[in-house]
């Protein structure tokens, strides 16, 4: 149990967002809508907690739900689970309400997964992602790329990032490999000791073990690349012939099969080298085409990728790019008057289109001046007795240090003038 003091912290694996770091989500996830919503993605919102049967569809196997799943019953006993993904829920979403495909929808949500926390990883993680459904067609799943990628490359500015692309195939190439694949780790139980049970329920989920004394077995394990079926290797052809029209660099990984178990087709992964090996990963996603029958929908095919926002900023950070906006005021208040003056100055300059801001609790006038200084306020305005006698306010440009008086009931089209000849 946590002692006394920890209990008013925020708990283990997650955080508390804070301006003004929250600025850069803001920008962050406004310029990821803009994007999606440029091709054609509508928002969709789910409940943070599912029946814990939809959760568990991203498979036995993995530590998602074998570990890390946030289960519980509620106070009328039902069987829930807080949500470990954004994909298991548009799915059930989908087989619920059957939208008319295709259907394209993006969201951005906090993820719970009980992970060990560290730099990057945390138990409450955030994701933006989209995912598009009822399109059986392989160059969707280049559309899909290269939408992260753009959002990556252009709206953030990264430019230290690989895109890792792998095809699983289709059932037949699955289930071929599956028992090539189970064999191999047969020859190697003694290495494997208690986690060959896990090979036998899912012979694919050793492959993404970062468990050093395994990974020669695993670099010589045989490759999914081999056992393509004809059919899957065209669509693999069409994705990697797609992205070099694009002009998109990818690196083929033959034993990306990804940690969840829904993946069917082409699968991929974003990886900056900024991060360590472990936490690397700063987007992925694939096809996923049996997701929604067992949702209890109808059999449609499904593609899409999350992209794990604070991770995303750890590599913004090193890399110099999408850094945080000073946070910038238009107008900021100085009350020498007292009263209800400011509080009526404040709501018409707001009213206006300003954004204006005010100290609190009749400070000194050097400490107001002070405060807007500190949030970086464009201008000031004054309230003082004297010219508030004239009717006049003080106005004081903060970057020129010049200041007028100007009518006070014309202050706030006097300074929209001035904040719209800047911005043009
Ligand atoms: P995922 O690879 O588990 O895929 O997560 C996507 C991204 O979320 C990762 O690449 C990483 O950036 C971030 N992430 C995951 N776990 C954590 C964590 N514990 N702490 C911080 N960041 C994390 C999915 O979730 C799939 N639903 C993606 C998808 C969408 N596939 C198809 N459609």
């Amino acid at each position: 149990m946590p002692g006394d003091r920890d209990v008013f912290r925020a708990p283990n694996g997650t955080h508390d967002v804070l301006p003004p770091e929250s600025d850069r989500w803001q920008a962050f996830v406004a310029a990821f809508a803009v994007r999606a919503g440029r091709a054609g993605f509508g928002m969709v919102v789910t409940p943070i907690f599912e029946h814990v049967e939809v959760v568990q569809k991203l498979g036995s196997s993995t530590d998602a739900v074998r570990k890390e799943m946030y289960d519980f019953s509620d106070k009328g006993g039902r069987q829930l689970a807080l949500r470990a993904d954004g994909t298991a829920s548009v799915a059930r979403a989908f087989a619920q309400h059957q939208p008319p495909t295709p259907w394209k929808v993006w969201y951005v949500a906090p993820n719970f997964r009980y992970e060990r926390p560290q730099r990057g990883r945390y138990r409450q993680h955030w994701q933006v992602g989209v995912e598009v459904l009822g399109v059986d067609d392989a160059t969707v799943d280049v559309e899909v790329m290269a939408l992260a990628h753009g959002f990556y490359r252009n709206d953030l500015g990264l430019r230290r990032l690989r895109l890792l692309v792998n095809s699983m195939g289709d059932t037949e190439t699955r289930s071929r490999y599956r028992d090539v694949l189970l064999e191999y780790w047969r020859t190697h139980a003694v290495l494997l000791g208690d986690e060959i049970a896990r090979a036998e329920a899912n012979p694919l989920r050793i492959l993404d073990s970062k468990r050093e004394d395994w990974q020669e077995m695993i670099a010589a394990a045989p490759q999914i690349g081999d056992y393509l079926t004809d059919a899957a290797a065209t669509d693999f052809e069409t994705v990697q012939a797609g992205l070099r029209v694009l002009g998109i660099d990818f690196e083929i990984a033959p034993r990306l099969v990804r940690g969840l178990d829904y993946y069917t087709g082409t699968t991929f992964e974003f990886q900056a080298d900024s991060l360590d090996a472990a936490q690397n990963a700063i987007g992925g996603g694939g096809r996923y085409d049996g997701l929604v029958e067992q949702m209890g929908g109808k059999p449609t095919p499904g593609i899409g990728f999350g992209i794990g926002i604070e991770r995303v900023l750890i590599v913004c950070e090193a890399e110099g790019v999408f850094g945080a906006s000073a946070t910038s005021l238009d107008v900021f208040v100085i009350d020498a008057v007292g009263g209800l003056a400011s509080l009526a100055l404040l709501a018409e300059l707001r009213a206006a289109g300003l954004s204006a801001d005010r100290a609190y609790g009749n400070r000194s006038m050097k400490k107001q001046w002070g405060a807007a200084d500190r949030v970086g306020a464009r201008w000031g305005v004054m309230l003082a007795p004297r010219e508030s006698a004239q009717g006049n306010v003080v106005v004081k440009d903060l970057v020129s240090g010049e200041q007028a008086d100007v009518k006070r009931d014309d202050v706030a089209q006097w300074l929209r003038k001035r904040e719209d000849m800047t911005s043009t």
